[in-house]
C-alpha cells in the first residue's frame, strides 16, 4: 500500500551544535525520502544523531543547513508560526519519555491535544469520541479514567501514542517508543504501530534499537556519526 508520493524528504540536511569551542556535527548531511504509507525504522548507536534528525523532521529543531520537505513544502523556509501549524496538523510525535500531564486522566491527556488543535485552528467541535476510540484501539478501554501514575509505563506509552494520533497526523514520528518497555508491552506497542500502518496506511518513522520492531518495518535506515550508512556498513 505504499503510495508513490513523497511525504517526507530531506536534502543535504545538517545540524551542528555549538558547544563553545567544540562543535558537534549531530547530523552531517542527510538525504532521505519517505513515501506515503511507508514504515521506516531508524537505527544506529547512541549519539549518532537519530533524535536530532527526527526532531528536525518534526520541525522542532532548526537545521544548520539543508531542507526538510513535508508534502513537498520546505518547512525550514517558513515562519515559526507557519511551521507550528504544519507540525500540529500533519505530524504526530511519540517521545521516549511520554510527556503526559500527570494530573490528567488518560482520556483527558488525549483530549487535550485535540482541544489545543481545535482552539488554534478555530475549527468547530472535533469528533468527541475519537479520543476514547483511540484509547480503546491501543487496548486501554478500561483505563480511560486512570491518571498516568495509576498506569504501567507500557500503558502510559500507549496513551502517548493515542495522543499522537488524535489529530489524524499524516506522519507519525516516534523516538524509541519501546525503549523503556518490557517485552510484553513492547510487543503491544508494536502491534498498534503495525496495524495502523497496515490498516490505514499510516506513514511512520520510528527510532528503535529493537530488532523485532525493525523487522516489521518496510525499510531500515542505519545512521552512524550523523550520516546514513549502508546496512552492511552498520554491522
Ligand atoms: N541540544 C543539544 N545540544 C548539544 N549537543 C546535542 C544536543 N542534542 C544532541 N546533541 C549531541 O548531538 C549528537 C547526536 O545526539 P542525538 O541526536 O540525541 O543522538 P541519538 O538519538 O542517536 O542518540 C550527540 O553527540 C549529542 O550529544
Ligand atoms: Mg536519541
Amino acid at each position: 500500500m505504499i503510495d508513490a508520493k513523497p511525504v517526507l524528504q530531506t536534502i543535504a540536511l545538517r545540524k551542528q551544535y555549538d558547544m563553545g569551542k567544540a562543535k558537534v556535527e549531530a547530523v552531517a548531511g542527510i538525504d532521505i525520502m519517505v513515501r506515503a504509507g511507508e514504515f521506516v525504522a531508524l537505527m544506529g548507536p547512541s549519539g549518532c544523531g537519530k533524535s536530532t534528525l527526527l526532531y528536525m523532521l518534526g520541525g522542532m529543531v532548526a537545521p544548520t543547513s539543508g531542507e526538510v520537505r513535508i508534502d513537498g513544502e520546505d518547512i525550514t523556509k517558513l515562519s515559526d508560526s507557519e511551521r507550528t501549524l504544519i507540525r500540529r496538523d500533519k505530524i504526530g510525535f511519540v517521545f521516549q519519555r511520554f510527556n503526559l500531564f500527570p494530573t490528567l486522566s488518560a482520556l483527558d491527556n488525549v483530549k487535550l491535544a485535540q482541544e489545543i488543535q481545535r482552539w488554534r485552528n478555530k475549527t468547530g467541535r472535533g469528533d468527541p469520541n475519537r479520543a476514547s476510540r483511540l484509547l480503546e484501539r491501543v487496548g486501554l478501554a478500561a483505563k480511560v479514567d486512570h491518571k498516568p501514575y495509576e498506569m504501567s509505563i507500557g500503558e502510559q506509552q500507549r496513551v502517548a501514542i493515542a495522543r499522537a494520533l488524535v489529530n489524524r497526523p499524516h506522519i507519525l514520528l516516534a523516538d524509541e517508543p519501546t525503549g523503556n518497555l518490557d517485552t510484553n508491552n513492547s510487543a503491544r506497542v508494536m502491534e498498534v504501530f503495525t496495524s495502523l500502518n497496515a490498516e490505514f496506511g499510516q506513514t511512520m518513522m520510528v527510532i528503535t534499537h529493537n530488532p523485532e520492531v525493525a523487522a516489521v518495518a518496510h525499510r531500515k535506515i542505519h545512521m552512524r556519526d550523523g550520516l546514513i550508512v549502508d546496512e552492511a556498513d552498520a554491522h
